[in-house]
C-alpha cells in the first residue's frame, strides 16, 4: 500500500466512524418518507437546545415532560425577598398605583384573564409557514395549552404557564414549566395586530418547544427567582418561588429585614434596611433605570431581546447635556400609570423650559402648544439602534425615541392629537 492511499483510508475510517452517532441520532432523517405522511418528530434536552438546529418540517420535543414536578416550596421566611403584597401593608398609596403599571403586570402567571390573545375556533389557528405544521391555541377549563397540529392531527400541546409581557404596548411571549425548565412556547402574541405570532427567535416551518428561558428574560421582566441547586446561569427554578412583574423590590432591593424591622418597630420615622433610591445621585438612578432600558453589548438583539437605549439616546439631547443631571423619574413616576399622557409629560419638560423657549409658537395656539411637547420634540420611529424584533412582516410598534430636539415637519406625527 502506498503513502496516498493509507492517508486516504485513513480519512475515511475518521468520516465513518465520526458519521456514526450523526446516523443513530438522526435515524428517521433518511427513511425516505414524505414529509406528507409523518413530521419528523426529535426529542431533545432543553439542556443541549443551542447544540441543535431544526429543520423545516421537523417538531422538536422536550426529552422529558412534566408539569412543574413537586412545588419545591419554600419556607416564606427563609427568603429575602417579600413580594410587593407585603410594601402594601404600610405603604399602601404607593401600592395602590403601581400595581396598576406595565412594570407590575410584565410577567404573571397565566389565566383566561392574563392571556390577551383569541381561543375562539376561528382566531386560534396559525401556521408555522410550511410543511402543514400549524399551532392551534386551546381552553379546557382553567387551562390554557398551544398544540402542535399536522394537517388537523394533533401532535403534542403544552400549557401556558406564565406570561411575559404586559402586552400593553408591544405583546407577550409565554412559558411552560417542565420539570423545574421554563421552556418559552412557539407562539407569541401581537398587540397592534391582535393577533398570535410564531414567537421571535423560531424558525419558520418548525415546531420547537425546548427552547429555554434563560435569566435574561427574568433579569428585565421578573422580580426575583430561586434558581435550582443555587445556581444563577441554570435555567431550572423553583416554580413556586418566583415572584413576577417589576415590583417594589426590583428597584427597592430584597425588603424582607426592612419589612421585619418597621413590624418590630413601628415608631420609626426614617426608613431602614432598604434601597431609597431618591437619595441616588443622578448618575446612580439613571443606571438603575438603564439595567432594563438601555441596550448592553452582550445581549443578542436578534434572537428577540430588545431594549429601547433610553438613557444612551437621552445623554445626546442638549436637555441632558447642558442641564445638571437629568435623571429618567424626572418624567416618569415609576409608581404611576402614566402612557399616553401627553399633558402630564408636557408640564414637565416646562420645569425647566418656559413655552416662550419654544421658538414654533404661534399667536392664539399657546394651550396647543404648551401641552404637545414631546408630540413634536421626541421622535416615534423605530430607529435602526432601538431594536424591538418581533417576527418577519409584521409592524414594529413605534417608540419614542429618547434623543429630544427639533424635529422637521415630518417627524411631528402626533402633534395633531
Ligand atoms: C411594617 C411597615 C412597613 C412595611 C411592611 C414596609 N415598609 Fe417601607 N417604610 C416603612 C417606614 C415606617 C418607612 C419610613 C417612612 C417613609 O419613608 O414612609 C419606610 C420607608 C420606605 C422607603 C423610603 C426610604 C427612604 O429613606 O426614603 C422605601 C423605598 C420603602 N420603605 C420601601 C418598602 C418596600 C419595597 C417594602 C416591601 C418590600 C416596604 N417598604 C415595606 C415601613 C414599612
Ligand atoms: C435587557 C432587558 C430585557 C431583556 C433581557 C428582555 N427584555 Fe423584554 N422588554 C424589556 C423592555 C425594557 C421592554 C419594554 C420596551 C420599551 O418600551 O422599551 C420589554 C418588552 C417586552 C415585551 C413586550 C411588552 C409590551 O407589550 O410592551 C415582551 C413580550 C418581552 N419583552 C418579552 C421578553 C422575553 C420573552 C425575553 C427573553 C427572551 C425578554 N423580553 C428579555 C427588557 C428586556
Ligand atoms: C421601576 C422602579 C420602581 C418600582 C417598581 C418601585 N419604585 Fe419606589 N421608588 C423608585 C424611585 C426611582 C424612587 C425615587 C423617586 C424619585 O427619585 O423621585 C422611589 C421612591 C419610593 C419611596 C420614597 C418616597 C417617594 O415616593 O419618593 C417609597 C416609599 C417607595 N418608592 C416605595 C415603593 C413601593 C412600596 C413600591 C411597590 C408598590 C415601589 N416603590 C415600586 C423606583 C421604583
Ligand atoms: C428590571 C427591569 C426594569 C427596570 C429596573 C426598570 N424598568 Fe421600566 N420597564 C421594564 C419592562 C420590562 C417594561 C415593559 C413592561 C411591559 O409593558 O411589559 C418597562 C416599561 C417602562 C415604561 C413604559 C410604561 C408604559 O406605560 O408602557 C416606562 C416609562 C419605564 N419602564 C420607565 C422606567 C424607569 C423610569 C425606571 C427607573 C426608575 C425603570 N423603568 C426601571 C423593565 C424595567
Ligand atoms: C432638567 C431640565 C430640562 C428638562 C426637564 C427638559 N429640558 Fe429641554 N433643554 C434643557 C436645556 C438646559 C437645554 C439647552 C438650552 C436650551 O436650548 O434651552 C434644552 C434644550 C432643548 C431643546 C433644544 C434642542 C437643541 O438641539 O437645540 C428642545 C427642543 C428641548 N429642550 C425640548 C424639551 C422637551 C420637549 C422636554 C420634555 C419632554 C424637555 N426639553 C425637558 C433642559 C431641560
Ligand atoms: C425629558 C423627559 C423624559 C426623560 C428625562 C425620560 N423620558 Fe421616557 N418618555 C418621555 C415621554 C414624553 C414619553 C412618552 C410618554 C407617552 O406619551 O406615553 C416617554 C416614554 C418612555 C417609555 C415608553 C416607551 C415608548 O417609547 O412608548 C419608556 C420605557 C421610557 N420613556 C423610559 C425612560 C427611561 C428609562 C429614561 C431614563 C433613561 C427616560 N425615559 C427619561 C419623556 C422622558
Ligand atoms: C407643534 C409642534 C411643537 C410643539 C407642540 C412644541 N414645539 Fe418646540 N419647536 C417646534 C419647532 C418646529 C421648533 C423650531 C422652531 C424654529 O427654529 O424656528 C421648536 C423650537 C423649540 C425650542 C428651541 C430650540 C432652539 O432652536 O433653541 C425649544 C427649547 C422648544 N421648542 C421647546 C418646546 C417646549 C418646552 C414645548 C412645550 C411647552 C414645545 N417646544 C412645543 C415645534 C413644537
Amino acid at each position: 500500500m502506498n503513502g496516498k492511499r493509507i492517508v486516504f483510508r485513513l480519512i475515511l475510517a475518521v468520516f465513518v466512524v465520526g458519521a456514526i452517532p450523526f446516523v443513530l441520532i438522526r435515524p428517521l432523517k433518511q427513511t425516505g418518507e414524505p414529509l406528507e405522511r409523518q413530521p419528523r418528530i426529535v426529542r431533545q434536552d432543553p439542556a443541549n437546545y443551542h447544540e441543535y438546529h431544526p429543520d423545516v418540517g421537523e417538531i422538536i420535543l422536550p426529552a422529558m415532560v412534566g408539569g412543574p414536578a413537586a412545588p419545591l416550596e419554600r419556607k416564606p421566611d427563609e427568603w429575602e425577598w417579600t413580594g410587593p403584597e407585603a410594601c402594601a401593608e404600610c405603604h399602601a398609596k404607593h401600592w395602590d398605583s403601581a400595581r396598576k403599571t406595565p412594570h407590575f403586570v410584565t410577567s404573571h402567571s397565566a389565566s383566561r384573564d392574563t392571556v390577551l390573545g383569541s381561543f375562539s375556533a376561528d382566531r386560534n389557528k396559525i401556521s408555522t409557514g410550511e410543511e402543514k405544521i400549524g399551532f392551534s391555541m386551546e381552553r379546557e377549563g382553567e387551562r390554557l395549552y398551544q398544540t402542535v397540529t399536522w394537517k388537523d392531527d394533533s401532535i403534542f400541546r403544552a400549557a401556558f404557564d406564565v406570561v411575559i409581557g404586559s402586552g400593553k404596548n408591544i405583546g407577550q411571549s409565554y412559558a411552560f414549566w417542565t420539570n423545574h425548565a421554563l421552556i418559552q412556547l412557539p407562539v407569541s402574541f401581537h398587540t397592534p395586530s391582535g393577533r398570535w405570532i410564531i414567537s421571535p427567535g423560531f424558525k419558520k416551518g418548525t415546531a420547537v418547544f425546548t427552547r429555554p428561558i434563560l435569566n435574561g428574560c427574568l433579569d428585565c421582566h421578573v422580580t426575583a427567582w430561586d434558581p435550582l441547586d443555587g445556581d444563577p446561569l441554570s435555567f431550572g427554578y423553583r416554580s413556586r418561588a418566583i415572584i413576577h412583574g417589576v415590583t417594589c423590590e426590583k428597584c427597592h432591593g430584597a425588603g424582607r429585614q426592612h419589612v421585619d424591622y418597621h413590624r418590630a418597630n413601628p415608631g420609626t420615622e426614617k426608613g431602614r434596611h432598604i434601597l431609597a433610591p431618591g437619595e441616588l445621585t443622578p448618575g446612580q438612578s439613571n443606571e438603575l433605570c438603564a439595567k432594563c432600558h438601555g441596550r448592553t453589548k452582550d445581549l443578542d438583539v436578534k434572537t428577540g431581546v430588545h431594549t429601547n437605549n433610553q438613557l444612551q439616546r437621552l445623554k445626546m439631547s442638549e436637555c441632558f447635556k447642558q442641564s445638571s443631571g437629568l435623571r429618567c423619574t424626572d418624567c416618569h413616576n415609576p409608581h404611576r400609570f402614566e402612557r399616553g399622557n401627553h399633558i402630564l409629560a408636557a408640564s414637565r419638560c416646562q420645569s425647566c423650559h418656559e413655552l416662550k423657549d419654544c421658538k414654533a409658537v404661534v399667536p392664539g395656539k399657546h394651550q396647543y402648544f404648551a401641552e404637545r411637547c414631546s408630540l413634536c420634540h421626541m421622535k416615534r420611529e423605530a430607529l435602526a439602534d432601538v431594536n424591538i424584533y418581533i417576527t418577519n412582516n409584521v409592524i414594529i410598534p413605534e417608540a419614542f425615541d429618547h434623543f429630544i430636539r427639533v424635529l422637521g415637519p415630518a417627524d411631528q406625527k402626533g402633534s395633531k392629537k
